[in-house]
């Protein structure tokens, strides 16, 4: 479409309006946006199914092109993108930089994606029948996306949902208004058809809601508690659902691992990111022969992490992304407080020149594995050490949880490493690099209650945003 539905929202009666305030300076507003209303949402499904069918007719290299036009807007705008991040969701430049070359390279990717959609010819068991099999795509998809990672997470569904000839009903965070408006006017400065995509944002009980009730399939990333509710209704509908919820990852430290290597992984992959990742590390199991010299080096690293506005260049850790996420991740650390007792870097809310949702990286000692702080995804800069007696218990304790996203192990054996990358139960494992920081052209998800359905990215993305056709010919 031109424009995206949510700047013609706003021209409508009744459409509510969103103010956001930079999270690293309370003080100041980022922005005014309009939410889409349930009409909107069922325009714009209008919309989309009447050019969905256009967009597939397509040849493969029209498709690829708009794809490559994709990720070279979203290059060409990153400075200005980053600034938006940063203000609106309180993400470092850098981060909000590395993140968006991610998005761009995932388009990229997908344009390359869709030139290789292919099918396959089988001969039949009946003579003079040929078979063939073609991949066709789903129709309208909704893509329901997260404010943490808010241009990479919209790209990794967008860009396979288009390469492989969908339309888009996309609903972004409402945290995230800023960044999202700039990539729905990318998308309609790359030559999209009119109606092929479009953006509505508004919360999930109403706007997202909607989307789910008119979709032909639904790709989501949020927590396990919305992930599950939309599960049951896309069950209830029949139609095709793919779930990216939380994480409680374990980072295991042997005591052969390389000292500091093992101390720089925990601290990026439990804390960079204000620990606002479902792959962040949030429990890290350490062997005893190590614990106590990894802990006081940790603690030391952490409670040197320059925390700060995110737009400064010496910030390492921006805030919180508002005023919920910090309640909640306060309420963690109370509940960390009173059921360890053992703080061994920050403990709560830090007061910096400007107002904002900062909380001082913190860092748990002598916990274990039942406890609230290493059951439940806090999503904030909180980790907690759980000392163990050797590789057999970190194995178990990493396994005993009701996540599969990312499992990290750091340690020199290349015996206990593979081991611990057959046996660790996630989607994901990581040797000797933080459970966090993924690449783009390789598949994304976990198990249990971290993921559900078909996998996200790569070559495995066809799977969701496709549906198979067999085809018998009699010749
Ligand atoms: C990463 O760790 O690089 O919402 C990506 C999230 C994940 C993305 C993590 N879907 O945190």
């Amino acid at each position: 479409m031109s424009k995206p539905s949510n700047i013609e929202a706003g021209r409508g009666a009744g459409a509510s309006v969103l103010e956001i305030r930079n999270p690293s300076d309370l003080d100041e507003v980022v922005g005014t946006y309009a939410c889409a209303t349930v009409a909107v949402v069922e325009e714009a499904f209008a919309a989309a199914r009447q050019a969905q069918q256009g967009w597939w007719s397509f040849t493969l290299e029209q498709r690829s092109n708009v794809l490559e036009s994709i990720s070279q807007l979203i290059f060409a705008r990153q400075a200005d993108l980053a600034k938006i991040m940063s203000a609106e969701g309180g993400k470092t430049v850098p981060d909000a930089l590395a993140e968006i070359l991610r998005a761009g390279n995932i388009a990229r990717f997908f344009a390359g994606e869709a030139l290789r959609l292919g099918g396959e010819k089988l001969g039949s068991v009946r003579p003079g029948v040929d078979v063939e099999i073609a991949r066709e795509p789903v129709g309208a998809v909704g893509l329901i996306t997260p404010w943490n990672f808010p241009i990479a997470v919209p790209l990794w569904k967008i860009a396979p949902a288009l390469a492989f000839g969908n339309a888009i009903i996309w609903k972004p965070s409402e945290k995230v208004p800023g960044t999202s408006t700039a990539i729905a006017e990318i998308m309609a400065d790359a030559g999209l058809p009119a109606g092929v995509f479009n953006m509505v944002i508004g919360s999930g009980p109403d706007i997202g809601a909607a989307v789910i009730e008119h979709a032909d399939a639904i790709s989501f990333t949020g927590s396990s508690a919305t992930g599950r509710k939309i599960a049951v209704r896309c069950a209830e509908r029949l139609i095709r659902v793919q779930l990216e919820m939380g994480g409680k990852n374990p980072l295991v430290v042997l005591d052969d691992a390389e000292f500091q290597s093992a101390v720089n992984t925990a601290v990026n992959g439990a804390f960079f990111q204000a620990g606002q990742r479902c792959t962040a590390s949030s429990r890290l199991i350490v062997t005893e022969g190590i614990h106590d010299r990894f802990a006081a080096a940790l603690a030391e690293q952490v409670q040197g992490l320059r925390v700060g506005n995110a737009a400064e260049s010496t910030t390492q850790i921006g805030p919180v992304i508002d005023q919920l996420q910090f309640d909640k991740v306060s309420r963690y650390i109370e509940i960390g407080r009173q059921q360890s007792g053992d703080i061994l870097a920050g403990g709560g809310a830090l007061t910096l020149p400007s107002r904002g949702w900062y909380i001082a990286p913190t860092l748990f000692s002598g916990t274990t594995n039942d406890q609230r702080i290493n059951r439940e995804e806090v999503f904030g800069p909180v980790a907690s050490i759980i000392r163990v007696k050797d590789y057999d218990e970190a194995l178990f304790v990493a396994n005993q949880t009701e996540y599969g996203l990312s499992a990290g192990i750091c340690t020199t054996s290349s015996k206990l490493a593979k081991h611990f990358q057959t046996h660790v139960d996630a989607g994901m494992t990581m040797l000797n690099l933080p459970t966090a920081g993924v690449d783009y052209h390789v598949p994304f998800g976990g198990r249990k209650h971290s993921s559900y359905g078909p996998r996200e990215q790569g070559q495995y993305a066809v799977e969701f945003y496709t549906t198979v056709k067999t085809s018998y010919l009699m010749v």
